[in-house]
């Protein structure tokens, strides 16, 4: 793989243009401190109004900056709303309220949307643009490492059921994605390390190099300077542009990027219902290592690369977070199973043959694995994990 020019090479206001490389695909442009190039970059598209939907929580940060810029460019073809924090955003109540909001303000054919926030903000107001009129263009303005990093690199845009993550969704490809990676400065730490561990798993399912150059460059503090992030938002997004150049279509070999989310996303969600704060990232984190003993006791990796994955997540990044106490094997193979009911199939997970590539015996990539194993795993860990927690 391409790794980006070492930091000391950050040219502030210097805008690169990258592509999603996916079936659709989309620019992405990425720099630090592009916003005066925002207004050229849009008057690219001609549209009637320009509708901004910003997350409450960077409103006062940066929001109040994009919307100035755009009022100076576009005048009074700007329209601007607030969106509820992060994962408050991805109901059905909001998008419903987003579109009548939308087609109440005048929105047409010729209208583009641009969305200012985390993951949350992105995919709520994507599966708006894409709703609406059968689909409106809309732009991506990702504002943490897991939006930067992950969600922005996928079409796939979604909102929450009130069983589970992601359940109603769509494909839909954004205009362009803009990538400023100013905006992580103001990125708490936990959120950041969060978006960072699907960076590890970039490394573990598909590039061992690309693991190796993270081990160099992770530190559990993330005291980066803004070049030092740049040139890490600059290399995860590369990782992961890898393996969609592989799959654009994200639903063939593009599934090993679910590595660990069977899991995580059962833990997510169990600690939700619990009351428990929980990141996206760290839940993927716990699943990362459960698949990994998972892999470990079907016999496909060792027990090296097993604690590989506590020595990056752990070690390297930081992530110390506590394993819910509210998660138990039963809930979790409950809360996995109802949220694999959209497959019709029993569940299926994601798992390593060694580090850089996961298992695929048959063509396929998702391996259906006998519940009592899946079981044992996860009462060992469990036990592992209760045990950590009171040393
Ligand atoms: N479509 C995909 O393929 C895909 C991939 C990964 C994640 N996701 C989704 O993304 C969501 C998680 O996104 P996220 O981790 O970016 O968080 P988020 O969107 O939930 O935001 C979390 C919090 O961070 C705050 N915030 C955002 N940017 C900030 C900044 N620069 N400075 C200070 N605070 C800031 C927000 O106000 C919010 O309170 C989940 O819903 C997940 O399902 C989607």
């Amino acid at each position: 793989m391409r790794l980006h020019a070492h930091c000391s090479e950050l040219r502030p206001g210097v805008v690169t243009t990258l592509s999603t490389e996916l079936k659709v695909p989309s620019p992405l442009l990425i720099g630090h401190d592009i916003l005066a190039s925002l207004p050229a970059a849009l008057g690219l598209h001609a549209f009637d109004h320009l509708f901004i939907y910003i997350d409450q929580g960077i409103m006062q940060h940066h929001g109040a900056e994009l919307h100035a810029v755009c009022v100076a460019a576009f005048g009074d073809k700007v329209r601007l709303d607030v969106l509820p924090q992060g994962e408050a955003c991805k109901t059905f109540w909001m998008l419903e309220a987003l579109l009548e909001q939308l087609i109440a303000a005048g929105a047409s054919k010729r209208s583009v949307v641009l969305a200012m926030g985390g993951g949350a903000a992105c995919n709520l107001v994507g599966l708006a643009a894409g709703m609406l009129y059968r689909g409106i263009r809309h732009i991506e303005v990702p504002t943490t490492m897991t939006g930067q990093t992950d969600s922005c690199l996928s079409n796939k845009q979604a909102i929450n059921s009130r069983q589970g993550k992601n359940h109603f969704g769509i494909y839909h490809a954004p205009l362009m994605i803009w990538v400023d990676t100013k905006y992580l400065l103001s990125e708490p730490a936990r959120l950041k390390r969060s978006g960072l561990v699907e960076g590890i798993k970039n490394g573990f399912i598909f590039n061992p190099t690309f693991l190796d150059y993270l081990a160099g460059k992770l530190k559990p503090e993330l005291t980066y300077s803004a070049g030092e992030l740049h040139e890490l938002v600059l290399n995860i997004i590369r990782s992961k542009l890898e393996i969609l150049k592989a799959d654009p279509s994200e639903r063939e070999f593009g599934i090993v990027l679910e590595y660990g989310h069977t899991f995580g996303h059962g833990i997510e969600w169990l600690a939700k219902k619990h009351g428990v704060s929980l990141i996206h990232g760290e839940a993927v984190s716990f699943g990362m290592c459960i698949a990994a003993r998972l892999s470990r006791r079907l016999g496909l990796i060792s027990d090296d690369t097993v604690a590989l994955h506590h020595h990056m997540i752990t070690e390297k990044l930081g992530v110390t977070t506590e394993f819910p106490a509210s998660v138990t094997t039963d809930g979790l193979i409950d809360a996995m199973v109802s949220d694999n009911k959209k497959t019709g199939k029993q569940i299926r997970f994601v798992l390593l043959e060694k580090v850089g590539a996961c298992f695929n015996p048959e063509g396929d990539y998702l391996i259906g694995v006998d519940l009592n194993i899946v079981r044992s795993v996860l009462d060992d860990y469990i036990a592992s994990e209760r045990s950590r927690a009171c040393a």
